[in-house]
């Protein structure tokens, strides 16, 4: 299948970059920005993507790519920092801007070339950059201009190696799509073949030749990840072999064991095993108010219960494990560079023994390694799971563990799945759930006084949060209608009497994070 592959070094722009040439019908894949570039990693590559960068191409420790990018024969299109460092690469000079260019900027088209095709001579582009290109590298010509005389856009006179200064995977960037398909179709000469017919066509082969006649388990969230994993599986290889367990943490949220049950049951599994361990979970939890001490404990407990509900199920060695992991998730895990260098927080999906030993010995299965959020919910939609749970919003791992501030009592985790569940259903209801990337409500350690008909009222504090992401990576807080707030506000109070007072958290990611532990 053709390839665009993309070298990130760094910048928040480039899984964009990824994410639009997917959606133009092509496969892309992002390795480390200094990645080897062997035989085997360019099969199928039709061209490379070099993203933006923090980094100045003079820096130290700066990364360059491997040397044998340029001479590779494949077209290539320098992405902001991608742009200066070809320039760089080939004796031209960056300077430093007296002014950061940040947001639209007009371009001139100066010259032709079949990057612009179709495009206008003049368009609004998106900037972001401290650093540009000073004087061209020999070779090189500007074929578009800023409004200030800056190199917008560069081309080789007799290599396939263009630059562009501007960012056109930015919805921002007018014709930015243009460019792109221009780059990818026009330039590099892919075929459409990324589609999610031939993504099922191709992983349940995969998956047959794989795992043979030997059983699979499957470890199941809730989410959507798990569930349109367990689809694909059950899909392929016939529910007999498919195992799918369960861990109920008691840290879900309302009722959604039991349509967690009845989805799987929809789907046609027939070995579920659900394992109760609320218990087990909330003493681990007893006394810890530290976020990495819960998510360390739930984490440590999860490992503990996994293995104790495994050998359980006697499914001997030689069984397969699956997981829904996405592609954002090995990117997040260290594939990619300049992705949270170092540990936010930890995530405990990514690294369980169990887990860790089956990679071991070769017997992981990962059917979503290769897509994105929202391609893995048109995988859902194509294998008929429902649109409730494919729409549905992402959860974290260590689920209310982390939405209950501080020390985490059963009476709190009751206090807010009732709290979220009417925040959760009156947003379906005025139909904003689904212009909302993540919605939850947080149940902090503040209690506040209130007055309810005349009697004193000291409750706790539920914050409302809501965010607008495409990766979760970075998020906006969604504009909630005002009206509508109040209107929850109320609601939550009238109905939760332990909740006294909600606030909204209006603040974006970064600085704060999506959750708040
Ligand atoms: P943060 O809070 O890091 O969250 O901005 C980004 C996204 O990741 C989810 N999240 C987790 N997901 N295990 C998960 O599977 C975890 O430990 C975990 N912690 C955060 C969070 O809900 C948001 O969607």
């Amino acid at each position: 299948m053709d390839q665009i592959l993309i070298l990130d070094y760094g910048s928040q722009y480039t899984q964009l970059i990824a994410r639009r040439v997917r959606e133009l019908g092509v496969y892309t894949d992002i390795l480390p920005g200094d990645a080897e570039l062997t035989d085997e990693r360019l099969a199928g590559v039709k061209g490379v993507v070099m993203g933006g960068s923090p980094w100045s191409v003079y820096d130290d420790g700066a990364p360059v790519p491997d040397g044998r990018l340029y001479g590779l024969g494949l077209p290539v299109l320098g992405v902001c920092y991608g742009a200066q460092r070809m320039t760089a690469d080939h004796g031209g000079a960056v300077a430093t801007l007296a002014d950061r260019e940040y947001g639209k900027r007009p371009v001139r088209v100066a010259g032709p070339d079949p990057l612009f095709d179709g495009v206008p001579p003049e368009f609004l582009s998106w900037m972001s950059h401290g650093d540009s290109i000073e004087r061209l590298a020999p070779g090189f010509r500007a074929v578009a201009v800023t409004d200030n005389g800056i190199p917008a856009a560069i081309v080789h006179d007799s290599l396939p190696l263009r630059g562009v200064q501007f960012h056109p995977e930015v919805s921002h960037c007018e014709h930015g799509t243009r460019i792109l398909s221009n780059f990818v179709f026009g330039i590099c000469g892919c075929e459409r073949s990324w589609t999610m017919e031939r993504y099922i066509d191709e992983e349940r082969g995969r998956l047959r030749e794989r795992v043979g006649g030997s059983p699979v388990l499957l470890l199941i969230s809730g989410g959507v990840d798990s569930t349109v994993a367990a689809a694909l599986l059950l899909e392929t290889l016939g529910a007999e072999r498919v195992h799918l367990l369960y861990i109920d943490t008691g840290l879900m949220r309302k009722d959604e064991s039991v349509e967690v049950m009845r989805t799987l049951n929809a789907l046609g599994a027939s070995h579920v095993h659900r394992a109760d361990a609320e218990a087990d979970f909330l003493a681990a939890l007893a006394g810890l108010t530290d976020p990495e001490a819960k998510r360390h404990a739930i984490g440590d407990l999860f490992i503990t219960v996994q293995r104790r509900e495994v050998e359980r199920l006697g499914l001997g060695d030689d069984y397969f494990l699956a997981q829904g992991t996405l592609y954002t998730d090995l990117i997040e895990s260290g594939k990619g560079v300049g992705k949270q260098a170092h540990v936010i927080k930890s995530h405990h999906n990514v690294r369980s023994p169990l887990v860790e030993a089956k990679r071991a010995e070769g017997r992981i299965i990962e059917p979503l390694d290769r897509l994105y959020k929202d391609e893995v919910r048109a995988l859902g939609r194509a294998l008929g799971v429902p649109e409730a749970v494919v729409s549905r919003h992402p959860f974290p791992g260590p689920g209310l563990g982390v939405r209950v501030l501080g020390e985490v009592t059963k009476e709190k985790c009751d206090a807010l799945r009732a709290a979220d569940d009417v925040y959760i259903r009156e947003l379906r209801a005025r139909g904003l759930y689904d212009r909302i990337w993540q919605a939850f409500a947080v149940l902090l350690p503040v209690r506040s006084v209130g007055v309810a008909g005349d009697v004193r009222r000291y409750g706790w504090t539920v914050a409302l949060r809501a965010v607008a992401s495409t990766d979760g990576m970075t998020a906006d807080v969604f504009e909630f209608p005002m009206r509508d707030l109040l209107e929850i506000s109320a609601m939550i109070t009238n109905r939760v009497p332990e909740v006294g007072r909600v606030v909204y958290d209006v603040s974006s990611k970064p600085p704060a994070t999506i959750e708040w532990e």
